[in-house]
């Protein structure tokens, strides 16, 4: 019988899949920057046993209609809004994620991006390398602090908890709102509960967490970013459509909050004619929010083994259960 075919919508280094090798028949899409083409996705899935696939591929009912034999879904991601889950289900196709493995690193992100917007780190950057430092004055580039400062947490599963674990060693106090309340968190941490009205009111940096659906899109809005104070950052390391984009760069632009740092935009990649980059109080990122080389490692690794489960009659290490 012939190997099951996976279908890599990414190059990937072939020393992950040398293993795997004598099990399976890989192709892969020949580029590591650039996405697979939707009809060459369309096409190779029609032959596929079980994808590999990238936040960047739209993996919905059209191409899983088209793919007879697909058994398994393997996500280079823990988020999964690209994926039509409900349809997956239908058709009996497991679908797989990446949690666990990048949570201290996106964690560590999330930190970074709160750190280098409260500390206008690119900026100052920016202002030694264009030559524009000729004196030392007391209010040069001054930014917020951060210690002892109140972080609000909104979604607060292993990532949020991560970020808190990190708050607490900045002596921040750490409000959170989710879904359901978790009072393992709130004991361990601890952190306090509050409703999203009272959390956006209270907190001096917001940093969104939570995963994208029905509900949390454009959960950022115009009457949010009122709720917030002038002087708070908003950090988003989630998913860009949980925030109404012309909604913050007004709030950005009026200075109804003082700053944000963003990793994820609503449609990924912007360019530097996208809005929110022209602004002097606004820091963009690539989503690069599991981006080391460990990380990465470790989730191709998982997706794999994922891969090698399903495939083999047994059941996936990470499923998306939803
Ligand atoms: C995720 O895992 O969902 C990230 O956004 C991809 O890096």
């Amino acid at each position: 019988m012939a190997e099951p075919l996976i279908y890599v919508t990414r190059r990937i280094p072939d020393s992950y899949l040398e293993p795997y090798q004598d099990r399976f028949h890989f192709e892969c899409w020949e580029k590591e920057e650039e996405p697979v083409p939707r009809e060459v996705l369309l096409e190779r899935a029609q032959h596929a046993d079980g994808l590999l696939s990238m936040v960047s591929d739209r993996i919905d009912g059209e191409l899983l209609a088209h793919a007879s034999q697909l058994k398994v879904v393997s996500n280079l991601a823990v988020g999964y809004d690209n994926i039509d889950i409900i349809e997956a289900k239908k058709r009996g196709i497991t679908v797989t994620n990446t949690p666990d493995v990048l949570t201290d690193t996106t964690a560590d992100l999330a930190f970074a991006l709160l750190m280098a917007t409260a500390r206008k780190v690119l900026e100052a950057s920016d202002f030694v390398k264009e030559n524009q430092w000729k004196n030392w004055s007391p209010f040069l580039l001054a930014g917020s602090d951060i210690h002892h400062k109140t972080i609000g947490i909104v979604g607060m599963g292993r990532i949020g908890e991560a970020i808190a674990r990190r708050a607490k060693g900045f002596d921040m106090d750490v409000i959170y709102h989710n879904r359901t309340r978790k009072q393992d968190v709130e004991e361990k941490l601890p952190a306090e509960y509050r409703g999203f009205e009272q959390l956006l009111q209270e907190a001096d940096y917001v940093v969104s967490v939570v995963p994208l659906t029905e509900e949390t899109t454009k959960l950022f809005d115009e009457r949010a970013f009122k709720y917030m104070k002038e002087t708070s950052i908003f950090i988003n390391v989630s998913r860009g459509a949980v925030v109404d984009e012309a909604a913050l760069e007004r709030a950005l632009k009026q200075k109804e909050i003082s700053a944000a740092g963003l990793d994820v935009f609503t449609n990924e990649p912007i360019d530097n004619k996208h809005p929110l980059v022209a602004l002097e109080n606004c820091i963009c990122l690539p989503h690069i929010g599991s981006a080391s080389l460990e990380t990465r490692g470790q989730m191709i690794e998982l997706c794999l083994e994922n891969l090698t489960a399903v495939l083999g009659g047994e059941s996936a290490k990470t499923p998306v259960t939803q």
